[in-house]
């Protein structure tokens, strides 16, 4: 395998934020490096693009107060954030069908929903409280917690299914991107804690709080603009043979030595790479129970941002439809200054997105305009542009947002998910503590990665 006269420091395999955060700060302290990225940009689960001449965050966008990793390396990069839009009323379609406004977070359910909604928010808040995001599998009820799926975990909580509806959506559609009886109710505590508590995945004016000016692809893009051609676009890594003394990384026509290698990509990507001689058998098993999750992210651009007219913010939420949650996603930065036109985001998770994706691409366009015009009105039926983000069927993502153990899987293999194997580490959102699955946890990891 490897020789010992190296090439440069450290390979990092992935340039999304993880791989080139890793790099920059290995770069910053003297090391030599070099970023191989299979795709021909770099952002991986990030990217700023224009569809129909429209300026549109394909992957990851918002920033909240509690991303303090995020926040830093905005500052560092000079980067500025502006708030999301969310002036008027937001709205909720209840079991019954109904659409209600609201205001504030008092959703409009009946009192008896909103006492339970409340009471599981207490338990969610004092069990993501109990636990370190690094190690759930510390938390006082970790084995009790992994074995019962999310869904049986609310049924034993509540018999209001309102409530477990809609407190189910803000950890399972909204955020694992997999139906709540697909993971354990410690990977709920986790997705919670990870964020600072339950609270805060309730509250859209927290958790979607700010946006970056020009998107938020610009951080891996100013990260790569300072590492130069260290950064080698179009390199898929196909083969690693690793010793005690180094690493020999293998793309098409390369090969990289170096002491230690970063894969900084979705632990489901790893298993892409053969490995001479092969990864130890915990960590084949325990990326075999690590999956992505699902979810559709739907682009809508009007004439004008006409929901606004009527007094509503563009928000609105649902257990019940096929868009679960929507968002007024109007670019306001200054590059935009001018623009007239209203953006929309909305968002289809896990079975609804199955169904959605089985549909021709007229069919589905159609049940997501009927679905936004049950929240907004008949105009929705016709924007000037409409685009689903891709991200199911690329290849070097194949799923979204990011990935969570299957039941029983995160105290089984827990331990594991960060450990070094000799001249090799494993880094990215989806092994984050604070921030997992986010853009604050894979600099988070990006950071520990290049510490290492
Ligand atoms: P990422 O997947 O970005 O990078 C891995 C890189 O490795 C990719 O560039 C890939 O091409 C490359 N690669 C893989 N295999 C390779 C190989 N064999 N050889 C070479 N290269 C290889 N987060 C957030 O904070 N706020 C948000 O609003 C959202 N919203 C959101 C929406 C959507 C639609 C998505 C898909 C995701 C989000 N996220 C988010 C999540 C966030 O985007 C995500 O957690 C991070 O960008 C992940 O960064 P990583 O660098 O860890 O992985």
């Amino acid at each position: 395998a490897a020789t010992g006269e190296w090439d440069v420091d450290v390979v990092v395999v992935g340039a999304g934020v993880t791989g080139l955060t890793a790099a920059y700060r290995l770069h910053q302290h003297g090391r030599s490096v070099v970023v191989l990225e299979a795709r021909d940009r770099v952002g991986g689960r990030l990217l700023t693009e224009e569809r129909d001449g429209v300026r549109l965050e394909v992957g990851g966008q918002w920033v909240s107060p509690d991303q303090t990793a995020l926040l830093g390396l905005l500052d560092e990069l000079g980067l500025e954030t502006y708030e999301r839009y969310r002036a008027g009323a937001s709205l909720y379609i209840g079991r019954d069908g109904e659409r209600r406004q609201f205001t504030g977070d008092a959703m409009p359910v009946s009192e008896s929903t909103a006492r339970e909604m409340d009471r599981l928010t207490v338990e969610l808040d004092r069990l993501a409280a109990q636990m370190d995001p690094l190690s759930p599998w510390e938390h006082p009820d970790a084995e009790a917690l992994d074995r019962v799926t999310f869904a049986a975990w609310l049924e034993q909580q509540t018999d209001d299914v309102e409530a477990r509806d809609n407190i189910g959506l803000y950890i399972g559609p909204a955020m694992i991107t997999k139906p709540t009886h697909a993971f354990s109710a410690l990977t709920a505590v986790l997705m919670a804690s990870s964020a600072g508590g339950f609270s805060h995945l309730l509250d859209a004016d927290f958790i979607l709080d700010r946006r970056v000016a020009g998107g938020l692809q610009n951080v891996p893009l100013e990260l790569a603009a300072r590492l130069g051609d260290r950064v080698r676009l179009g390199s898929p890594v196909t083969r690693i043979a690793w010793d005690d003394a180094g690493v020999e990384v293998h793309t098409a026509d390369a090969v990289h030595r170096a002491g230690r290698a970063i894969l900084a990509v979705p632990p489901t990507l790893v298993s892409r790479v053969t490995f001479e001689p092969p990864l130890p058998a915990v960590h084949q098993q325990m990326r075999q129970h690590q999956s992505f999750g699902l979810v559709l992210k739907l682009h809508l651009t009007y004439a004008t941002p006409f929901w606004r007219d009527h007094g509503l913010s563009g928000t609105g939420f649902s257990p019940y439809e096929t868009v679960h949650e929507l968002y007024d996603n109007t670019n306001e930065d200054l590059a935009t200054a001018g623009d007239a036109r209203g953006t929309l985001v909305g968002f289809v998770s896990d079975v609804r997105a199955d169904e959605l994706l089985a549909l021709s691409a007229a069919e589905r366009r159609e049940q997501v305009l009927a679905s936004v015009a049950r929240y907004l009105g008949e105009q929705a039926l016709d924007p000037e542009a409409y685009y689903e983000s891709p991200w199911m069927a690329e290849e070097w993502t194949a799923g979204a947002y990011a990935t969570s153990f299957d039941v029983g899987s995160l105290t089984r293999y827990g331990p594991h998910l960060r450990e070094r194997v000799g001249p090799l580490a494993f880094a990215s959102s989806d092994v984050a503590g604070l921030g997992f699955q986010h853009v604050d946890g894979a600099i988070r990891m990006g950071e520990a990665a290049a510490e290492d």
